[in-house]
C-alpha cells in the first residue's frame, strides 16, 4: 500500500479554535479524514503529520521518500522556511503546497512563498477544500 504524506507546519494542530474567522471551523481530523476519503479509493494510506519546528518537518521530508506524494502546509514556514526549502529540494515524490486562506489578500508579508517555486503545484485561499483537491491533484499526476 502507498501512503500520502499529509505534512503541516506550526500552528495548523489548533485548526478549529484557531482564527475561524480566517482559517474555519473544520479541525485538522476533519481534514485527514476528507483527505483519506479522497485517497480510498486508490488505496494510500494517509500519513498525517503536524509538526510546530522546521526540524521535526524536515526528519519527517526524510523519513518519507518513498511516499506516492505528499501535501504540505508550511504555515508561516512558507515565508523564510529555508531549511525546509532545502529538504523539499532532494524529496523524491510530488508535492502540493496548501493554503487555507488565501494568503495574497492577507499581509504583505504572506505574499511570497519561497517553497513554492518547488512544489508541483500551489493551492491558495479555498479553505479545507483545498487538501482535497490537493490530494486530487496527485492521483492524477501519479501513475497507477
Ligand atoms: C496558512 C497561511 C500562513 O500565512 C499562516 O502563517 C498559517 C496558515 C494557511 O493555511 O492559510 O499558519 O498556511
Amino acid at each position: 500500500m502507498s501512503d500520502l504524506l499529509l505534512l503541516n507546519g506550526p500552528n495548523l494542530g489548533t485548526l478549529g479554535r484557531r482564527e475561524p474567522e480566517v482559517y474555519g471551523t473544520d479541525t485538522l481530523a476533519d481534514i485527514e479524514a476528507a483527505v483519506a476519503d479522497e485517497v480510498a479509493g486508490r488505496g494510500w494510506k494517509v500519513v498525517s503529520v503536524q509538526r510546530e519546528s522546521e526540524g521535526e518537518l524536515i526528519h519527517t521530508l526524510q523519513a518519507n521518500y518513498d511516499a506516492a506524494g505528499a501535501i504540505l502546509n508550511p504555515g508561516a514556514l512558507m515565508i523564510a522556511g529555508w531549511s525546509l526549502r532545502d529538504a523539499l529540494a532532494s524529496f523524491p515524490p510530488p508535492w502540493i503546497e496548501v493554503h487555507l486562506s488565501n494568503v495574497y489578500a492577507r499581509e504583505s508579508f504572506r505574499h511570497q512563498s519561497v517553497l513554492a517555486p518547488l512544489a508541483n503545484g500551489v493551492v491558495i485561499g479555498l479553505g479545507p477544500l483545498g487538501y482535497r483537491l490537493a490530494a486530487q491533484a496527485l492521483l492524477a499526476k501519479v501513475p497507477t
